[in-house]
């Protein structure tokens, strides 16, 4: 059979596709997951078409109900996909015409699939956005209920991963918040640029007809549609910028993951996760290891490489559109399912983590954590900066000798090291002192963190 016969494009053609090729070139196996957006868009080009009367209202009704029967049947799995009919879009047309003929045929006045994937493409970011921004509201949410919970727990604060001074626990959590809601207000902004409608820019000139690229945005919701039909029909920006958001968001959930695995080791033990969202090993009968915060971290090194993948792609295509662009979307949808999963999985298993309150206690407590304190307390007391620093490094170097936390050293010892310190010293060596001190904006004293979680409930509306 000619492709003059099996092709909707086979006019000009004299032989048959090689069968390799059309194998190479179908998109179809990964595309079908359009169908949604490539059935909404076409029905909105269908009543624009009757609208400025180039197709009738009977060829337009004929095309709805097609259009439905069509949703219902890809749904139901009784829809015949042909790797021969390449892509998502020759396939439904040439349903179309299978079920209402002429009709069907017509459906493609005035548009390309150039302006059809581009516009199908940005359709399924956008409710894919709304998705993912609702996961990551519960997951934010799971991180505020765990801040509340241990605003006053006190933990080791690090950094080289040596204790450095004392914080709490909900402290800690914020830390994580904030990570999350600048991921979140990157991700309003990709949905910004991405609800824009290429569709009426056609193959890439715009179209002779006079389509009415408003009306079609209009039903498709599109905030506003793209003022340029050459970039239009190539730009795949918006799905860079969702990847790089991606990327960006995978970073902090990498963090995020890191710490839960240490947390959770026997070294650290501050934390424990329930059962059921960790596995044991099949020769190892004691262990119980943390799966998801280790996938989470390692699935990082895809969503990263999409991102790249992505960036490659666009790289040096001369306008308009390129085939090259078919790849746009294993890496987008791999992204999307990626970020959508892991965030549900940290979002499902936050809630339920066990926050061993004595080992973080006892972990500051061995750290000399308080040394900071000790040193300002000197500060306050007319001692130079620098000189107090001396001072307090000797007295930890004797305490670590005399196997003693700093507040077990008796005045009389630490007024060895300074004259200046007297018996108030102590209140500043206690950790709640500690903490309670840290009193700056945006800082870890407990009342600085339940202004912070108001706060936060309130930021996250923002984006409601
Ligand atoms: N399957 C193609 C893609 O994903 C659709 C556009 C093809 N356009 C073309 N002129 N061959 O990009």
């Amino acid at each position: 059979m000619s492709n003059k016969d099996s092709k909707l494009w086979g006019g000009r053609f004299t032989e048959a596709t090689d069968e390799f090729v059309e194998q190479f070139n179908a998109s179809v196996g990964f595309d079908k997951r359009l169908f949604k957006q490539d059935i909404l868009a076409s029905r909105a080009h269908a009543q624009m078409l009757a609208h400025i009367g180039v197709l009738n209202d009977k060829d337009c009704d004929a095309l709805l109900q097609a259009l439905d029967k069509i949703e219902t049947e890809i749904e139901a799995g009784e829809f015949n996909w042909k790797s021969s009919l390449e892509d998502v879009h020759m396939n439904i047309e040439a349903r179309l015409t299978e079920l209402v003929g002429e009709a069907g045929k017509r459906i493609h006045t005035g548009r390309s699939r150039n302006d059809q994937v581009a516009t199908d493409v940005r359709l399924y970011l956008r409710e894919a956005i709304e998705e993912i921004d609702a996961r990551i509201e519960s997951l934010q949410q799971a991180i505020l209920k765990i801040a509340e919970q241990e605003s006053g727990t006190i933990m080791p604060g690090f950094t080289h991963l040596q204790v450095a001074q004392v914080i709490t626990f909900g402290h800690h959590m914020l830390a994580w918040f904030e990570m999350i809601q600048r991921d979140r207000s990157r991700l309003h902004q990709c949905l910004v640029s991405t609800n824009v409608m290429p569709l009426g820019s056609a193959a890439l000139a715009g179209s002779g007809f006079n389509l009415d690229r408003e009306f079609v945005a209009k039903k498709l919701n599109f905030a506003s549609i793209t003022h340029n039909s050459l970039d239009a029909v190539s730009d795949r920006d918006f799905a860079i910028e969702f990847c790089a958001f991606g990327a960006i968001l995978f970073a902090h959930l990498s963090r995020i993951a890191e710490e839960l695995v240490l947390w959770t080791s026997t070294q650290f033990n501050f934390i424990e996760l329930p059962d059921r969202f960790c596995t044991g090993s099949s020769i190892m009968p004691q262990k119980k290891n943390p799966d998801v915060p280790e996938l989470v971290r390692g699935k990082t090194s895809r969503v990263y490489a999409n991102l790249f993948a992505l960036l490659t792609l666009m790289k040096s295509q001369p306008l308009a559109y390129n085939k090259d662009n078919q790849e746009d979307k294993e890496p987008l949808f791999d992204t999307v399912d990626t970020v959508h999963d892991c965030v549900v999985a940290f979002a499902n298993m936050l809630p339920h983590i066990t926050v061993n309150r004595e080992v973080l206690l006892n972990a500051v407590q061995q750290g000399y954590a308080t040394a900071t304190d000790l040193a300002d307390y000197l500060v306050q007391k007319k001692v130079p900066f620098r000189d107090a620093h001396e001072v307090v490094g000797k007295t930890v170097k004797y305490a670590i000798q005399q196997n003693k936390r700093l507040d077990e050293l008796r005045l009389d010892e630490l007024q060895k090291f300074s004259p200046s310190i007297s018996d108030d010293v102590f209140e500043i060596l206690s950790l709640e002192g500690s903490v309670v001190s840290k009193n700056t904006y945006g800082g870890t004293a407990p009342a600085r963190v339940k202004e912070q979680i108001e706060l936060a409930k309130q930021r996250m509306k923002e984006f409601a």
